[in-house]
Parts: structure tokens; sequence; C-alpha cells
């Protein structure tokens, strides 16, 4: 297990299309460590979530704390060629925060509600619903496996801007993400 350099914004390597991993490479040690360095980064860096492309592997495996299930213990939730279908469109409002855009963040529109079909760590078919901070944090990362970042959302770039002047101006009583 290895800390990994976490690529920033203006990196090409953010701006990729990241392949899918082919199902029976899942189990192998290749992934399986990958998977556990993304942990390892994510938690060093103080992230909520992270996406392979952040540390420079264009891969479409997405790493998270699930910690949005008052009757479930946080985990680490894995997804691995995640699909996303919005499922209304209403939207819910986030202050979004990114682990490439250090000191950054801004506020972002997304659809609230969404279904989501991945395969686990395991290989194992995953397939539930997510709402509200839960569905702007699986979009967020999941996102970055298509090559974009959360200031592409920004529909208003005058609610974008450094964390410690948003932190006192701009997010009173609004949503946060950590990062
Ligand atoms: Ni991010």
């Amino acid at each position: 297990m290895a800390i990994r350099k976490v690529a920033v914004m203006g990196n090409p390597v953010l701006r990729q299309i990241a392949k899918s991993v082919p199902e029976k490479e899942i189990t192998k040690p290749e992934i399986q460590n990958l998977i556990q360095d993304m942990v390892q980064t994510m938690f060093e860096y103080d992230g909520r979530g992270l996406a392979a492309p952040q540390i420079h592997e264009s891969l479409q495996i997405v790493v998270m704390i699930w910690d949005f299930d008052p009757q479930v213990k946080p985990y680490i939730k894995v997804l691995i060629n995640p699909e996303i279908t919005h499922l209304t469109e209403e939207t819910s409002t986030c202050w979004e925060g990114c682990l490439s855009l250090p000191g950054l963040r801004g506020k972002v529109d997304r659809p609230n509600k969404i279904l989501v079909e991945a395969l686990d760590a395991h290989g194992k078919k995953l397939k539930f619903e997510a709402q509200g901070f839960a569905a702007t944090v699986i979009q967020h990362e999941c996102d970055h496996l298509i090559g974009k970042l959360y200031i592409d959302r920004i529909t208003d770039l005058s609610q974008f801007g450094f964390n410690r002047e948003c932190s006192q101006f701009l997010v009173q009583g609004e949503a946060v993400d950590p990062e």
C-alpha cells in the first residue's frame, strides 16, 4: 500500500475518459492494490471520495466514505465501471470541493436523485438509489471518470472561490462538501 500523489487541475489525466475495468481483472492484485492506494491516499489528504484518475490511473474506479445511512456504520464504498441514471429533474445544491482543486470550492447544482449501477471491489453487481448529498458525492466522483471537474458544472462563477473566503462569506447555512 502506498500514498499516491494527487493530480491537480491542469494535469491532462483529469480530462481523459477513464477506461473500464474488465470484470475478471477486479479481484487481481493489481486492481486490489490500486483500490487500497486510493483509500489510503483519500484518508491522507482528508478527502471523502477519490477517483482513480486523481492518482494518475485512468481507470473507472471510485472510492468514497459512505456515512449517509444512520443505521449503518460508515464504510468505504467502491464503485467500478459505474453508470448513473438521473431519476429526477429536481436538483440539490452543494458547495463542492475537490482534492484536485486544493483550497477552492464552488456552488454546484446536481440532480437530487440517481440510480447507480456498478461493480464493487469483489466484482459483485451493485444497484441502488441515492439522494441529496450522497447523490452529489457520487456524481462528483463519477464525473472524474469522464474527464469532468466540478468547475465545469458551476453555472455562476461568482459562486466559486478560495475556502477561507467562502467559509466566511458564502457558505453560511448551505450544504458544504468537506472535499
Ligand atoms: Ni473531486
